[in-house]
């Protein structure tokens, strides 16, 4: 019931509504209503209760649960289905082993990842309370050349979502969010396919949102949107930015669309025009980030003027700030 009663006060976020409302449209008596809004502000949530005009939601603490993100989401169904686990090696490991049984759009997400992972088998600083740690599990059907446009449209969700937000980001192409020159956020895709094709792919979306201190070899290249002095709870971050990663993801999948997606992944990119280091398998050479193409791929320029176009899933990019 504090679920419903929750999910009614987030839709008129700001404005009262009366007892007597609350309790016709779900069904239980005014002395229940008052019960859980009093069980709500103790865990935290800012209600304000005025006799003759009713609840009104103004706040609510730095909570994730299953209930919340459920109920709360505007989406069609990213998010609608959460398991959400307090405590997880990764969330990316575990939507991989849920993910035959799961239905497109359910995210697993967890308060602590004690073994998150990033790209390149780096280890993913995850800890208690101080994040986003959340795994997507989509079922795109499309071939698997594709899918490593995937981290793009989540990588520009997230961006669109912290506009929103009033967050201004960059993307370092095509898994890294920016924010003066730190990295806040990291996306690590993956895929299962057999010859028919691909079963699922698990976008893992990794967001320091609370976070004030790094470790020693963190500190130079991270950052949190807390450090950056944006107050955002963990939840408004989630409602911003699922809508915009499903719309653009939908965009994708139904009519092959890539456009905005890359528009966005251009006018907000921190590497075009600049020096870069491209490293493929063990091999790093020095070039000049020149575009986006229409297929999501980066055009560079190497030292002898020679292009070559790269596709997110074969190498890794180093911003090369020295120069
Ligand atoms: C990177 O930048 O290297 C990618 C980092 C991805 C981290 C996220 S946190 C949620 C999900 N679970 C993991 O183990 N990794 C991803």
């Amino acid at each position: 019931m504090r679920g419903k009663i929750l999910k009614v006060l987030f839709e008129n976020m700001n404005e009262f509504i009366s007892g007597e409302e609350l309790s016709e449209e779900l069904g239980v008596s005014r002395t229940a209503i008052w019960k859980h809004i009093k069980k709500l502000k103790e865990e935290g949530y800012e209600i304000e209760s005025v006799t003759k005009r009713g609840h009104r939601l103004m706040g609510y603490p730095d909570i994730i649960s299953k209930q919340l993100v459920e109920t709360s989401i505007d989406t069609k169904y990213i998010g609608k289905k959460v398991v959400f686990i307090n405590e997880v090696g990764s969330t990316n490991d575990e939507a991989k082993m849920i993910a035959q049984e799961e239905i497109e759009g359910t995210i697993v997400i967890s308060e602590i990842q004690t073994k998150g992972r990033g790209r390149r088998g780096r280890n993913w600083h995850s800890k208690e309370g101080s994040g986003i740690w959340m795994s997507i599990i989509l079922k795109p059907k499309i071939s698997p050349s594709e899918a490593p446009f995937i981290t793009q449209i989540v990588g520009a969700g997230i961006i669109r979502g912290f506009e929103k937000l009033g967050i201004d980001a960059k993307i370092k192409w095509p898994n890294d969010i920016i924010i003066n020159d730190k990295k806040v956020c990291g996306i690590l895709t993956e895929m299962n396919m057999d010859f028919d094709g691909i079963n699922y792919v698990v976008a893992g979306i990794g967001i320091n949102v609370n976070t004030i201190s790094f470790p020693d070899d963190l500190k130079e290249i991270a950052t949190s949107i807390k450090l950056e002095k944006y107050e955002v709870s963990r939840l408004e971050i989630i409602q911003n930015i699922l809508p915009e990663i499903e719309r653009l993801y939908d965009k994708f999948i139904k009519d092959n669309d890539k456009k905005e997606v890359i528009a966005i992944c251009k006018s907000r990119s921190n590497i075009i025009g600049e020096k870069i280091n491209v490293i493929k398998e063990s091999a790093t050479k020095e070039a000049k980030a020149i575009d986006i193409t229409s297929e999501g791929n980066l055009l560079v320029e190497y030292e002898d003027l020679s292009t070559e176009e790269i596709n997110s899933g074969e190498v890794s990019i180093r911003r090369n700030l020295n120069d």
